[in-house]
């Protein structure tokens, strides 16, 4: 049974004809209406520089609706009636006068919901001509990342934005925190005192994070060039990641209380120095390979590949977090482009009994390891030890998981999309899975000291096939701790 009351609100969708909204926005709006929870009243402004009438948009939005849509959810008379929500308006959002039109479409008794899917560029500049329209009272925006590419560029954004909104006004996207999995880990480490009680360092030796991808660039090479993979996804999915699984109990469940917390573990994130880099990080570009078969090119062959490119598609990295919890727990975080597998995971590897009396062989298998799998196949499972069936076994043990697989539990519901969940947050107006200033700064100013560090080593990234886990370095990294990535083939 539903337990969410939706209320009305006019939903304004900056950058309407761009890749994210026509991939990802629209879909994910499209979903709520499907499962009722937009209200009736609820309109959708679409804005974008383009010349459209209205019929150009209805066939837009089809056809991004039936290409993104998968076939089994397209339900004829809800497309219609979500399209029938959807306004196009032209403007440049530079330009004051593009703005008089939303005067007539934005009704004042509703909240206004501003997502930006456009440039950071010109946060600042919508911001600026919604508070000139007196439309800043119940307005909520919603900012896509990148937000900047250092601390400096970051804060640049934010003031920007802060000039005409306050902090609670503002929702800063990170689509991971939408992810199903990513709020049970919330559920599943303090609804169950049985894992509360044994995360910290007495109890765990140490945990890893992979967020692996097998797609490379995919045309946004320009983009990509200048962000590299630190900046893509450690700065923001993978620290939110680590965040989570390291934080201490909030106080509630309020948007604060966690995010309190979340910011405590960036600023006990210890810097890696230059003299770390070699025994703490991998930086890796991808060179042709294969993928599921195919052979694909590495990224200096790329379209727009400028060849001499140092941009980093890999990291790995061995981070220390510097509090009572987690001291001597290293937490190995690896991303790449152009992987084995699509595969995001978390894995808590908890330490051995101090006394074991089984077969001394069998002793390196003897851990215990909760692996939250946030894609794909989303689910928990607890690796546990048993003894092997049989009478000739004998106590020979075996390891094996105690499985929770989300898709075959809950009554088989439908796993929705992080945008769905995130966008129907932003129009209830909480925070929770938003990103604070304060945190984006500390993940920035984290980041930041790494990337100095790279800039002052000046090496070359390791080369590693398309198609596998990334440069051998990666692995001998965590060999060298006497451990190995869970689950590589
Ligand atoms: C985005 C990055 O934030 O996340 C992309 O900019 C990346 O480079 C994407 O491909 C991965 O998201 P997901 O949900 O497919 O794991």
């Amino acid at each position: 049974m539903p337990v969410i009351r939706v209320e009305p609100c006019t939903f304004a969708l900056f950058g309407a004809l761009g890749d994210l909204a026509l991939r990802k926005l629209f879909p994910a709006l499209y979903q709520l209406d499907r499962a009722g929870l937009l209200h009736e009243q609820t309109c959708v402004l679409a804005m974008a520089r383009d010349e459209l009438d209205a019929e150009g948009l209805q066939r837009q939005l089809r056809e991004s609706l039936t290409r993104f849509v998968s076939a089994k959810e397209q339900d004829a008379a809800v497309m219609q009636r979500f399209i029938d929500r959807c306004t196009y308006v032209s403007m440049d959002f530079r330009k004051r006068d593009d703005y008089q039109a939303l005067t007539s479409l934005v009704s004042a008794e509703q909240p206004l919901v501003a997502y930006f899917a456009t440039p950071a560029a010109v946060y600042g500049d919508i911001c600026r001509e919604l508070a000139h329209l007196e439309l800043v009272s119940n307005l909520r925006v919603v900012l896509e990342k990148p937000i900047g590419h250092s601390l400096e560029s970051s804060q640049e954004v934010n003031d920007a934005v802060a000039r005409y909104l306050p902090e609670r006004a503002i929702y800063r996207i990170d689509h991971y925190l939408g992810k199903e999995t990513v709020q049970n880990l919330i559920a599943l480490r303090f609804a169950n005192s049985l894992f509360e009680n044994q995360w910290n360092s007495r109890y765990i030796s140490h945990v890893e994070i992979t967020v692996a991808e097998k797609v490379g660039i995919e045309g946004r090479w320009g983009y990509f060039d200048q962000a590299g993979q630190l900046r893509d996804m450690v700065q923001n999915h993978l620290l939110q990641l680590l965040c989570l699984t390291a934080m201490e109990p909030p106080s509630d469940l309020s948007a604060d209380s966690i995010r309190d917390e979340k910011v405590k573990v960036l600023k006990a994130l210890a810097p890696i120095t230059p003299e770390l880099l070699s025994t703490h990080v991998v930086r890796g570009q991808y060179a042709a390979g294969s993928i599921d078969g195919q052979p694909v090119p590495g990224y200096l062959e790329e379209e727009n590949a400028n060849v001499h490119s140092n941009t980093e598609t890999f990291v790995s990295l061995r981070c220390e977090i510097r509090n009572w919890r987690w001291s001597g727990v290293p937490f190995y975080l690896r991303t790449g482009k152009r992987m084995q597998q699509k595969l995001s995971q978390i894995v808590i590897h908890f330490k051995e009994s101090a006394h074991y009396i089984f077969a001394e062989e069998q002793r390196d298998q003897v851990s215990n390891k909760l692996i939250i799998r946030l894609q794909p196949d989303e689910g928990i499972s607890l690796q546990v030890m048993t003894k092997e069936q049989g009478l000739d076994k004998g106590m020979h043990l075996r390891s094996g998981p105690l499985q929770l697989s989300f898709a075959d539990t809950n009554n088989a519901a439908r796993i929705p999309d992080a945008y769905e969940r995130l966008l129907l947050e932003v129009m209830q107006g909480n925070q929770y899975l938003f990103v604070r200033k304060d945190e984006v700064q500390a993940a920035w100013r984290w980041c930041d000291q790494l990337l100095a560090s790279w800039r002052q080593d000046g090496s070359a990234p390791k080369k590693y096939p398309a198609g596998s886990w990334g440069p051998v370095a990666s692995i001998a990294m965590i060999t060298r701790d006497g451990r190995s990535w869970y689950g590589d083939l």
